[in-house]
């Protein structure tokens, strides 16, 4: 059946109505959701201005309506462990709510996105996107050319449900371009706790103590630390951590915007501390993802593993608790952070069925559903802790992660998007990755200055 204005304008009620419900459901917390009134809750002008969010959509046939109506195609690289089932899970929050809809899951694997981006920046550039995509909050938007192929979602916001941090980094040329549906944590050192023990040891808070503890481990034969470097972004991730523990919050930050020099000694004492950790890692890290290498923590084979805080989601999908976690040795205090986030692009296919998901991804509902499985707390202010206990793996980690976000120092991720520019961020990336084999410290930190020259933010 062809859709009218009026089909839409109901929609937009029906969704209104059904979202405060939402809202207003005591649910597994009994607290109240803090949108106030029906504007805050969902938007009733988004639907009804349907042809302002994607002038192509609405189909002018019954014909066009039958074959393009009613589904709605989500991209992610979400595949491993924790990701899928958190992803499932705002699926399931969705469907309980629009029923007809058909979800289609189109996910490009390979962590950090490495290979889903470039998939969707030409998806998009060849008129064919998707009804929504994950993107990380921050300057990675820019890959995606917002002007051009994105729609703003600046009516869609209540900045009061969501922290500044969180809003500053989710804005850019002056407009909110996606809906942020977690907070997520890079710097986290996880270690299995039964051969801590075993070992008598304990958990390194320094670099020095992070070193003996892996000398001890390798004299007895364990892994000190498993990693899998096969997706070209994993050297880069652990190795920002590094840099936040050298420089401190400020210090890494102005990586970023110019303020700190690439030539400060404290860049040589990060990428030092690195290449001698790359010498206590499982000789087989270059045929490994970050999930792969994770079953040498699960069988008790490796000792630690630093990673964000998905690996908690993985663990949990694992039915694996037997782990413990700190931040990377050295930065404590310090929380380096980064956002999913889903967008809309001009032209979606079923824009009314988008509009739909992001209003789920931005509620409370949605968000409690996905988080415990993913290992990532709220983007929302509002989520209820007690609503983390479904998922037993996840829940004191997440607990103490929502702690951390209050008081610790936030910091932008770089290869999770916040950061930098997505061309900067993917050098960065290419650079670490060839370090891991160069061990060339003096070169890798000149090719670091250099990109920060290239990127336009150091002279
Ligand atoms: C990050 C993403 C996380 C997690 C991770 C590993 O970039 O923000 O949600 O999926 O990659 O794939």
């Amino acid at each position: 059946m062809a859709k009218s204005k009026f089909w839409y304008l109901t929609m937009a009620m029906v969704l209104a109505a059904s979202m405060l419900l939402a809202a207003c459901q005591p649910a597994a917390t009994a607290v109240p959701a803090a949108p106030a009134t029906e504007e805050e809750v969902a938007p009733t002008e988004a639907p009804a201005a349907e042809e302002e969010v994607a002038p192509t959509e609405a189909p002018a046939t019954e014909e066009e309506a039958a074959s393009t109506g009613s589904k709605l195609e989500i991209f992610s690289w979400w595949t491993a462990g924790g990701e899928a089932e958190g992803l499932k899970a705002m699926f399931d929050v969705y469907s309980g709510m629009y029923p007809d809809v058909e979800i289609i899951n189109a996910t490009v694997a390979g962590g950090a996105g490495t290979n889903a981006k470039a998939v969707l920046a030409t998806r998009l550039q060849g008129g064919d996107p998707p009804d929504s995509f994950q993107v990380h909050a921050g300057l990675e938007v820019e890959k995606y050319d917002p002007e051009t192929y994105l729609e703003p979602l600046d009516d869609m916001f209540d900045p009061s449900v969501f922290p500044a941090d969180l809003l500053t980094m989710l804005e850019y040329q002056g407009h909110y371009w996606s809906m942020p549906v977690n907070i997520h944590r890079s710097n986290v050192l996880w270690y299995n706790k039964t051969v801590f023990e075993e070992n008598g040891l304990t958990v390194p808070t320094t670099e020095e103590e992070f070193f003996q503890v892996c000398e001890a481990l390798k004299a007895k034969g364990i892994i000190p630390v498993a990693m899998g470097t096969k997706d070209g972004w994993e050297a880069a991730h652990v190795f920002e951590g590094m840099l936040a523990s050298t420089l401190g919050a400020d210090g890494y930050r102005g990586l970023w915007t110019g303020e700190t020099s690439w030539s400060d000694p404290k860049v040589t004492d990060a990428l030092n501390f690195f290449k001698k950790m790359m010498t206590y890692v499982n000789e087989d890290h270059a045929a490994m993802t970050w999930d792969s290498a994770g079953e040498y923590i699960l069988q008790n084979q490796a000792a630690m593993m630093i990673m964000g805080d998905w690996a908690a989601g993985w663990f949990a999908s694992k039915s694996y608790s037997d782990f413990g976690w700190a931040p990377t040795p050295g930065s404590d205090g310090i929380f380096v952070a980064l956002s999913d986030s889903f967008a809309l692009p001009k032209g979606a296919p079923d824009a009314d069925s988008a509009m739909k998901w992001l209003e789920v991804s931005g509620s409370k509902e949605g968000q409690e559903a996905f988080n415990p499985k993913k290992g990532s707390i709220c983007a929302r202010t509002d989520c209820d802790p007690e609503a983390f206990k479904a998922v037993p793996e996840t829940y004191d980690y997440l607990s103490s992660a929502m702690d951390d976000w209050k008081v610790d120092s936030i910091v932008p991720s770089v290869v999770h998007g916040a950061a930098a520019y997505e061309s900067w961020a993917t050098d960065f990336k290419d650079t670490l990755t060839l370090f891991v084999s160069s061990g060339d410290v003096e070169g890798t930190q000149a090719a670091l200055a250099g990109l920060c020259t290239d990127a336009g933010i150091c002279e």
